[in-house]
């Protein structure tokens, strides 16, 4: 079958066309250069561009794709969590299409969505429970022990920052843009990830980013007032703050791994687009690990629409009650 995928939880408006599991195509625009200079997202300018750009995305899916809307056989839409003013964009569009197509509405929600994107364009049969299941975004550290994509247990979170939020407010304090986390990795170098001593909070499966966070800015003002913050001061420092926040996400894990004796773990969210993320999660002996492809780390419409083909196999709908939810 054919099926759609709408994805317009943050500043992302992405359509995918899949058949089954395979990507046909998956366009994004994002409205991320127009925030750039507020160092965040402003959730009335995300969700204006959606609108503006929604419809032009859908013809771009298409035509890549090489279908008619009318082969389409599923709307899949993230109906959840993320910036309200944005999900509701993606979430009547949907709608509207499944109204005006006469087909199905499938409501995903974006968190799982992230932990399907490693099985896109893979056979049906790779998909095995349960596993652990690690997102790592802008928005969310999450743990889940996963017996289906139904039946999701949390295990651990962040108890405050977000990973990816930590990155991109230590980007901003170093001046480094908006999001830091890319020019983050691109500045790391390994032989510096213990040249500073920082620590992330962690207890169990849980994390806590904000102390590190503070420690990074700390350094910062004082590097600034002895005028001492050259590039190299500051690739070590990045580094070592790249290594102790991958470190403390690699332990977490082994704790859920443990506590659980469930030995797979599955990977999506932006953050696993971090290359030291990367390694070290495929260096691990414990546990085996499938990561998010590159192109599907980030917010997609392929993710959300091969969730909602898995979970339409399953037996599950939405109806024209589908509410966007921002938690
Ligand atoms: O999943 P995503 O596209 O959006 C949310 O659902 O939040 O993740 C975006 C986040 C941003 O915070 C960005 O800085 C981070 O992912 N990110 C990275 C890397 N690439 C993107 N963080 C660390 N290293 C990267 N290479
Ligand atoms: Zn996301």
């Amino acid at each position: 079958m054919f099926i759609l995928g709408v994805e317009t939880s943050c500043d992302e408006t992405s359509i995918a066309v899949l058949r089954n599991t395979d990507v046909l195509s998956n366009i994004t625009a994002t409205s991320l250069k127009k925030h750039k200079k507020y160092g965040g997202i402003i959730p009335e300018i995300a969700s204006r561009a959606h609108l503006k750009v929604i419809d032009k995305v859908l013809i771009i899916a298409l035509q890549e794709a090489g279908i008619n809307l009318s082969k389409i056989d599923l709307i899949a839409t993230t109906y959840r969590p993320g910036l309200i003013g944005s999900l509701v964009v993606g979430v009547n569009f949907a709608k509207a299409l499944s109204f005006a197509l006469d087909k199905p509405l499938i409501g995903v929600d974006h968190l799982k969505a992230h932990l399907f994107s490693p099985f896109l364009n893979q056979k049906k049969a790779k998909i095995k429970f349960p596993f652990i299941g690690l997102v790592v975004s802008g928005g969310h550290t999450e743990i889940y022990r996963v017996d289906d994509f139904d039946k999701i247990t949390i295990l651990g979170s962040s108890l405050d920052d977000a990973c990816g939020e930590v990155f991109d407010k230590v980007g901003r304090v170093y001046g480094l843009g908006y999001p830091a986390g890319p020019v983050i990795d691109k500045l790391f170098k390994e032989k510096y990830k213990n040249t500073f001593s920082f620590k992330c909070g962690r207890r169990g499966c849980n994390l806590s980013f904000s102390g590190i966070k503070t420690a990074l800015v700390y350094k910062y003002q004082e590097l600034k007032k002895e005028n001492l913050l050259n590039k190299k001061t500051l690739i070590k420092i990045l580094s070592s703050f790249q290594g102790t926040v991958v470190e403390a996400i690699i332990a977490a894990l082994g704790e859920a791994v443990n506590k659980t004796g469930i030995k797979r773990v599955i990977c999506g969210g932006g953050v696993v687009a971090n290359s030291y993320l990367r390694y070290r999660l495929r260096q691990q002996s414990s546990f085996s690990v499938l990561l998010s492809p590159l192109e599907y780390a980030l917010d997609n419409g392929a993710m959300v629409a091969g969730l909602g083909y898995y979970l339409y196999g399953k037996g599950k709908r939405s109806s024209f009650k589908l509410k966007a939810e921002a938690n």
